[in-house]
């Protein structure tokens, strides 16, 4: 498998100083990577059995893994044992849910990370694993819990997931340890680069169009590239060794992060972000194609089975959950009064946009950037920068993670639609014309044996500057 999919975290306002990455150029080579990744094996074969919704749901409801009473981890704890203690030729079993997990994590077959396909397919994963654990405790009340690290104090792994060896929720490959915080510098292994992503940004992602937010066919969107590449890095391993596999934990890969329970906290809290979006506003999801993608799962009973995105459209009444609390709008508080502003900003070496007012500029509550078909070249930490006439201005770190295996840093080039929360000395930037955008890899070697003096401008599809 020599294909690597590749999360990528936005780190919109986390002001880093420059000063903390050497050079490239300066660095001595990478010794060359170690590490076997685990087999991927088709899921099934044979043709699936379209779901049906079933006769009878009843709404159960997610609860935050901070909170969970010691009867529900006792649940908890009693049903990931009894999918620990099954076969893994069961589709069932968590390493059959890993397998199932990576095999649509792969260049090579199918791929749902990175385009619209993310949200959706991690939905109906979740929606399965809960009825399997439910099943295999005979207790069809059973919902997963979410872990919410947008949370400040509830960064470090839910406790429940913390404990040691005996716990059926603890993987030990996981680097976060009890009482660690997600919330942490990472650190580049190679250049000591320091890479950050403030979790309560995604507060402000309700605003994002869904071709921000989700992605579209072709590119991912802002909450993939974001809090979920970063929580993966950071609570998995040290993201910065992506080449010295498996010194990297489970989560940190794509091809092992479904063997950590807490993977489905992680991803549950995810899909709760999308509920909140969904929530918002007149937020409303794509329809069209968007509607018809159908992808395929172990059912409770271990048979293969096909959704399609428009049967779970009405999520309470078709997958029976709800959650406790949604993730509130950063914008809730604030008198909705006009539409924002939305300036397309010129790439490709267009000329400067349309005078903006200097007093709507002054005027403009945190102001955003929205960026389509970002191309990201390789695996690896990246820094997003824009350039103009009036100066540089940093938006952002870049994780950019490996699937999992020998080759860390070759891979297809990925794209991604993002909306970047902006610091405010950037905007009179985005205004002086002809955006150069760059993403400068920090990590060694650098993915395609690009230098720092042969980085070439990040190719962008349409820029936006969003002012409220
Ligand atoms: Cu399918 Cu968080 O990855």
């Amino acid at each position: 498998m020599t294909n690597r999919r590749v999360f990528l975290s936005l780190a919109a306002g986390a002001s880093v100083s420059s000063t903390l990455v050497r050079p490239l150029g300066a660095l001595a080579a990478d010794p060359p990577p170690t590490c076997t990744p685990f087999a991927v094996a088709k899921p099934y074969d044979g043709a699936p059995t379209p779901w049906t919704q079933p006769a009878a749901v009843t709404l159960g409801v997610r609860r935050p893994a901070w909170a969970l009473s010691a009867a529900e981890v006792t649940r908890l704890r009693r049903a990931y044992a009894a999918m620990r203690a099954l076969p893994a030729s069961d589709g069932r079993s968590l390493a059959a849910q890993r397998n199932l997990h990576a095999y649509y994590c792969n260049g090579d077959a199918y791929e749902i990370h990175g385009a619209w396909t993310f949200l959706p397919w991690h939905r109906m994963l979740l929606y399965f694993h809960e009825r399997i654990l439910g099943a295999l405790i005979d207790d069809p009340t059973f919902r997963l819990p979410y872990w919410d690290w947008e949370t400040p104090e509830h960064q470090a792994p839910p406790p429940a997931y913390a404990d040691p060896a005996s716990n059926p929720l603890f993987d030990q490959h996981r680097f976060l340890q009890s009482g660690q915080s997600v919330q942490r510098w990472l650190t580049n292994y190679n250049t000591q680069a320091k890479r950050y992503y403030q979790l309560t940004l995604v507060h402000r992602l309700m605003d994002c169009t869904f071709d921000q937010f989700g992605g579209g066919p072709q590119a991912g969107g802002v909450v993939e590239a974001g809090a979920h590449g970063y929580v993966h890095v950071s609570a998995g391993g040290d993201a910065t060794r992506y080449d010295k596999l498996p010194c990297s934990g489970d989560l940190a890969i794509l091809n092992t992060a479904a063997l950590d329970p807490l993977f489905y906290a992680h991803h549950t809290n995810l899909d709760r972000l999308w509920r909140s979006w969904e929530g918002f506003g007149a937020n409303t999801n794509p329809g069209g194609d968007f509607a018809k993608l159908t992808f395929t799962f172990f059912d409770e009973r271990g048979a293969w089975r096909s959704m399609n995105v428009a049967q779970m459209a009405d999520v309470e009444h078709a997958l029976g959950y709800r959650y406790e609390t949604p993730i509130a709008p950063l914008m809730r508080a604030m008198p909705q009064a006009a539409p924002p502003r939305r300036i397309p900003l010129p790439v490709h070496g267009a000329p400067a946009a349309a005078a903006v007012p200097p007093a709507a500029i002054a005027a403009a509550k945190n102001p955003e950037l929205a960026l389509s078909g970002l191309v990201v070249p390789g695996s690896g930490d990246f820094r997003l920068s824009v350039t103009t006439a009036r100066g540089t201005a940093t938006l952002g770190d870049l994780f950019v993670v490996p699937h999992g295996g020998t080759a860390m840093h070759e891979m297809k080039p990925l794209a991604f639609n993002v909306c970047v929360a902006l610091p405010p000395d950037s905007v009179s930037i985005l205004l002086g014309g002809n955006l150069r955008f760059a993403l400068e890899p920090s990590s060694r070697p650098a993915p395609r044996g690009l230098t720092a003096a042969a980085l070439p401008a990040a190719q962008v599809g349409k820029a936006e500057l969003i002012l409220r």
